[in-house]
């Protein structure tokens, strides 16, 4: 039997909250049905954080209730940067967040405006009083920040690990912020990531800025990733963090994971054609490879060449 992945979907979260142009409630739930139409089981549908800093996503509640009202047994969740955000999540009736602290101490305050023992406060505050809900940590800027450059050694992080594995944090996912890992980095930290906590789940999200996020995100598997992080088109970005670009695309690694003979769940042309669509109709910085090209290898072969 081919190997599974865990294809995990963020772009109706990452993708979307830098779109200065609002994309209507329902247009992002007929992009969340598309996406599990093709397959997606593991979503991250929205964030619930200050409507100020991210007017794009002002509609969590909104979106997350009908998707999670239509389809409770899919692995759903939002990203949330304070106590306020994990209570919102919560009373929508998510049961899984992710818990979004930089690295960087810089990152943290352009993002979050929140030094890191107050960001750790909070989330103590969320593991305490919310027990039941799954406080996943994303470790934002976890390879390397727009303010204080590559992240070369791997001390910082397990160090940061620490904090949240003490707070009963079972969950890391290392976040590429602005598309600054290396597939060598993205093996040496999650091989010792792994090795200091060998009962955490440990995710990557890489963003494809130098174009190398199929190939880190790659390297992550093969080092034991247990869920890759990818946005429909590689729409994406942060905008605290300058020089961020496209994600990984989802449908880039599900046609190079099937052809490797990995199994994703995923439709390689049902999900192409989603991103397609969201490339005609949303207007935004796309990593996609396949966006442009036609649908499958045997369909490259046969396509005419165009000059
Ligand atoms: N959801 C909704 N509103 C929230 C909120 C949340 N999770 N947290 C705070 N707010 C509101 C407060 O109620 C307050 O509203 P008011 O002005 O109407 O009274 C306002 O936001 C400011 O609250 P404060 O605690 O002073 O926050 P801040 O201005 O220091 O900003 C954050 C801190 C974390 C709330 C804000 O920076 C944020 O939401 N950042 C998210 C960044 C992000 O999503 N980045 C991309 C993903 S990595
Ligand atoms: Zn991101």
């Amino acid at each position: 039997m081919n190997r599974q992945v865990e294809i995990i979907e963020v772009g109706p979260r990452d993708g979307f909250q830098n779109l200065k142009e609002y994309i209507p409630a329902a247009e992002k739930i007929r992009i969340i049905e598309e996406l599990i139409g093709a397959g997606v089981r593991h979503m991250q549908i929205t964030s619930f954080v200050s409507p100020a800093a991210i007017p794009q996503l002002r509609d969590g509640r909104e979106v997350a209730a009908a998707v999670l009202e239509k389809h409770p047994d899919l692995d759903l969740f939002a990203l949330v940067p304070n106590f306020r955000g994990a209570q919102n999540a919560w009373e929508t009736g998510l049961r899984k967040v992710t818990n979004v602290i930089s690295l960087s101490s810089a990152h943290n305050m352009a993002n979050i405006r929140r030094t890191h023992d107050q960001s750790f406060a909070e989330l103590e505050k969320i593991t305490a009083a919310l027990p039941e809900l799954n406080a996943c940590l994303d470790i934002a800027t976890a390879f390397g920040c727009p303010f204080q450059g590559k992240q070369r050694e791997v001390e910082p992080l397990l160090a940061f690990e620490r904090r949240a594995y003490d707070l009963g944090v079972r969950t890391f996912n290392l976040c590429d912020t602005v598309g600054m890992a290396d597939p060598r980095q993205v093996r040496e930290f999650i091989t010792a990531t792994r090795e200091t906590f060998p009962d955490v789940r440990i995710e990557i999200h890489i963003h494809d800025t130098r174009g190398l996020g199929v190939a880190c995100t790659l390297a992550g598997i093969e080092a034991g990733a247990d869920g890759v992080q990818s946005t429909l088109g590689g729409l994406g970005g942060c905008p605290f963090a300058p020089g961020a670009s496209g994600n990984t695309s989802t449908e880039d690694l599900v046609f190079m994971l099937e052809e490797m003979g990995y199994d994703t769940g995923i439709d390689f042309r049902k999900i192409l054609s989603a991103a397609k669509r969201e490339f005609k109709c949303i207007d935004g910085n796309y990593s996609g490879a396949n966006i442009r090209v036609a649908n499958t290898i045997d369909e490259l072969a046969e396509a005419p060449c165009i000059h």
